[in-house]
Order: structure tokens, then C-alpha cells, then sequence
């Protein structure tokens, strides 16, 4: 696992941009697992900037996002289809047949998540999934407890998750109960994983997964057993890192002496 502490959100959202554009030089028919929230909406930026400024390539990449509401219509300005397509899928040159997140409004829940799965598997896996973390420790929405071998399915959230998220809604009853998501043990089956996390109200949380025990408790720790993550911190985010220095240092190093290896050793 490497570890950043960007000086700002901005710095995090470029460092997390140019992880995305190599991948996709490298791979221009990358399949991009994406995440939503507050967190990645400057990466999106700096995405669609290059894609407008720079020519960055999205025709062939395929997506699936992490997870959806359910009973939002694609529609509502709150699901997560709407937020992808305002952030980044209307503004760049990506297929929309290619874009997948999971339709909340379904009737077989089970079988649409079985069929979501096979589609990841169908066109050859993720190679680089984008995560943010929630105030509980959430990875997508597998609130603690979670199995860390979990599938795509429907999860039930948590009162911290429903208050934390009802200030997107106009009324926080209106906040849903149940979402679709993405499992801790499909995420783990990724190749590459980019996580990011900013403000100090996250600052714990991050401490926690990243240098605390394993646990279904705090399913982002997870990611300890994950062979390539890079997780890019601002530095409130991550202020409570106990090897904070140390984490400064090599990326200092790398940035001196192996610019081309941030993001690729771990
Ligand atoms: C939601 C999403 C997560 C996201 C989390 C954090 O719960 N399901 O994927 O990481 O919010 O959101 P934010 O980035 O707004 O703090």
C-alpha cells in the first residue's frame, strides 16, 4: 500500500487524476470502477478538464460504478446515476452503453446483482477502482459488518450513513434506507485500487483503516490485503497517520529519484 498526504484537496484531486490518465494510456479500453460523494468530484473536474484541454481518451473505457440507491429513479438528482452523469459522463467523450451503475429501481434485487457481477466479470474485471471512505469506515456502501468476502447486494445503511448523506436531500426522511452495492470481496478482486480521502473529519477513520487490525468493523481495512492500492490523503485526512513522516518521505523519495513509480510499487 502506498500512501500520499497531498497538501490539499486539490493536490489530491491531480495526484488521483494523473493515476487515472496512465491507466488509461497505458490501457485505453480500461475498465474504471468509479465511486461517488463529495470526495472524488475534483478528480472529476481535473478529468473532464484534461479530456476538454488535453484530449483525454474515454471512447473505449467501460465503467461500473460501486452502488446505487434503491428506488431512486436514474433520474432523481440524488441517485448516484444522476451524479455520475453531471460529474463526468456528460462532459467527456465516454460511450453511455459503456456506463454501468446499478439500477435501483429492479424488482429480482438478487438476480440483477448476480447479473451485475457477471457483467464486471464478462468484459475481463476492473483494473482500477476508485474508492472514497465513509465516516463509518465504508467502503461503497458495506456498512461495519459487512462481510469482507461480500458480493454485490442489498445493503441496509446505517444511521450515521442516512445522516451523513441527508445533506444531499432536501428532507432527510427522504434519505433511502437500502442501497445496491458492490461487495468488500469484489472490490478485492480488482486489479488496482485508488483510494481517497479528505478533511479532518475523516481524518480517524482513515488512521483507523489504514494502520489499525482488519476488520468487518472498518470494512476499508480490507484494502490492507489488496496488492496494489494507492491511497491519496489531503492532509487533514491525514493528520492522525502515526507514520505520517514516513510516508512523506518516500513519497518525496519516489517523487526525486522514480517519479514514473508513484502509484505503481506498493
Ligand atoms: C457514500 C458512498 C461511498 C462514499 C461515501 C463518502 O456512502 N456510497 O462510496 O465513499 O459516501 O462520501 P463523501 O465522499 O461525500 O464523504
Amino acid at each position: 500500500m502506498e500512501i500520499i498526504i497531498a497538501e490539499t484537496t486539490e493536490e489530491m484531486s491531480r495526484l488521483a487524476a494523473d493515476i487515472v490518465e496512465r491507466q488509461l494510456l497505458r490501457k485505453p479500453n480500461s475498465v474504471l470502477g468509479l465511486a461517488t460523494g463529495s470526495t472524488p468530484m475534483g478528480l472529476y473536474k481535473e478529468l473532464v478538464r484534461r479530456h476538454q484541454q488535453q484530449g483525454l481518451d474515454f471512447s473505449k473505457v467501460i465503467s461500473f460504478n460501486l452502488d446505487e440507491y434503491l428506488d431512486l429513479s436514474p433520474t432523481h438528482p440524488q441517485s448516484y446515476r444522476y451524479f455520475m452523469d453531471q460529474q463526468l459522463f456528460n462532459h467527456v467523450n465516454i460511450d453511455p452503453r459503456n456506463t454501468h451503475v446499478p439500477y435501483g429501481h429492479v424488482a429480482e434485487v438478487e438476480e440483477y446483482c448476480a447479473w451485475y457481477e457477471e457483467e464486471i466479470k464478462r468484459v475481463g474485471g476492473i483494473d482500477l477502482q476508485v474508492l472514497g471512505i465513509g465516516a463509518d469506515g465504508h467502503i461503497a456502501f458495506n456498512e461495519p459488518g459487512s462481510s469482507l468476502g461480500s458480493r454485490t447486494r442489498l445493503k441496509t445503511l446505517t444511521q450515521q450513513t442516512i445522516e451523513d448523506n441527508s445533506r444531499f436531500f432536501d428532507d432527510p426522511d427522504q434519505v433511502p434506507r437500502f442501497a445496491i452495492t458492490m461487495g468488500v470481496g469484489t472490490i478485492l478482486e480488482t486489479r488496482e485500487i485508488l483510494l481517497l480521502a479528505n478533511g479532518a473529519k475523516k481524518a480517524d477513520v482513515v488512521a483507523q483503516a489504514l494502520e489499525g487490525p482488519i476488520t468487518a468493523q472498518i470494512t476499508a481495512s480490507a484494502l490492507q490485503m489488496h496488492r496494489h492500492v494507492t491511497v491519496i490523503v489531503d492532509s487533514a485526512a491525514g493528520s492522525k497517520l502515526k507514520r505520517a513522516d514516513y510516508y512523506r518521505w518516500v513519497h518525496q523519495e519516489k517523487k526525486r529519484l522514480i517519479p514514473r513509480l508513484i502509484g505503481r510499487v506498493t
